[in-house]
């Protein structure tokens, strides 16, 4: 699938270029800056140093314009504006919203959501109708996904309510080596995944942990 990431040149959105690059994924790196988009997109593909695919580097709109599956890989705080600004580029594309409401106090982090409820729900609002959401990977870390040669212990967790973009959605959680997608349920549903973020911050810093995940357990086998 064509695959644009916007904001692609940061943490997450370098990470998802090497998974999904390696899965034989056209992706597509956004950036305010083509050239910075360019130069990440090199980056990636030295990084994978000859084990994946297809990246390329152009500014936000041209690789949403190209992209059939967008993923917001941009900061809380800038969610709004880069969506808005960017909003005649989307027509009847999948987007996925990993995006996580919080902050840090000094202390620990805290899940701070917006009024519509979730990071999710507001990117939905900002949006044309006819583009189909659904919010996924929020507890993925983006350390994780760029050592490429580290098979992921966790599931992700995915909210929508338009169900070609969960399937969709679905299918690239799978390519990224092991991760499992279980279906959260609708978008309404994001507020209570996107909270599992700084829940996992914490758990992580308090217990030395690294790149702490959630796995659901089945505990009685049928
Ligand atoms: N990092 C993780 O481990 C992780 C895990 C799960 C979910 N997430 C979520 O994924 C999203 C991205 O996280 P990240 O850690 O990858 O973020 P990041 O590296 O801090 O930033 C991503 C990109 O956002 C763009 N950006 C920065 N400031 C901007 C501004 N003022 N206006 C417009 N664009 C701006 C930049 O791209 P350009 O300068 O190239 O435009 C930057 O490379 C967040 O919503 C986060 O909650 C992150």
């Amino acid at each position: 699938m064509k695959i644009a990431l916007v904001g692609g040149t940061g943490d997450i959105g370098t990470g998802f270029a090497m998974r999904w690059a390696i899965a034989g994924h056209d992706v597509i790196i956004g950036s305010r800056k083509a050239e910075k988009a360019m130069e990440s997109a090199k980056g990636t593909l030295d990084l994978l140093g000859g084990a994946g695919g297809k990246v390329r580097g152009m500014d936000n709109a041209r690789a949403i314009k190209a992209g059939e599956v967008i993923v917001l890989a941009v900061p809380y705080e800038h969610l709004n504006s880069v969506t808005l600004g960017l909003k005649d580029a989307y027509t009847t594309q999948i987007v996925v919203s990993p995006v996580v409401p919080m902050e840090y106090s000094g202390k620990f982090f805290k899940f701070v959501p917006p009024m519509e409820g979730s990071a999710a729900i507001q990117a939905k609002g900002l949006l044309p109708d006819s583009v189909k959401l659904a919010s996924a990977f929020h507890t993925i870390s983006a350390s994780a996904l760029q050592d490429k040669s580290r098979v992921l212990k966790g599931d992700t967790l995915i909210c929508g309510d338009d169900a070609e973009a969960k399937e969709v959605v679905k299918a690239l959680a799978k390519d990224i080596k092991d991760l499992r997608p279980i279906d959260a349920g609708p978008l309404n549903a994001s507020s209570m995944v996107e909270s599992l973020t700084p829940m996992l911050l914490n758990i992580a810093r308090r217990n030395k942990m690294k790149d702490a995940g959630i796995k659901i357990v089945e505990e009685r086998q049928i």
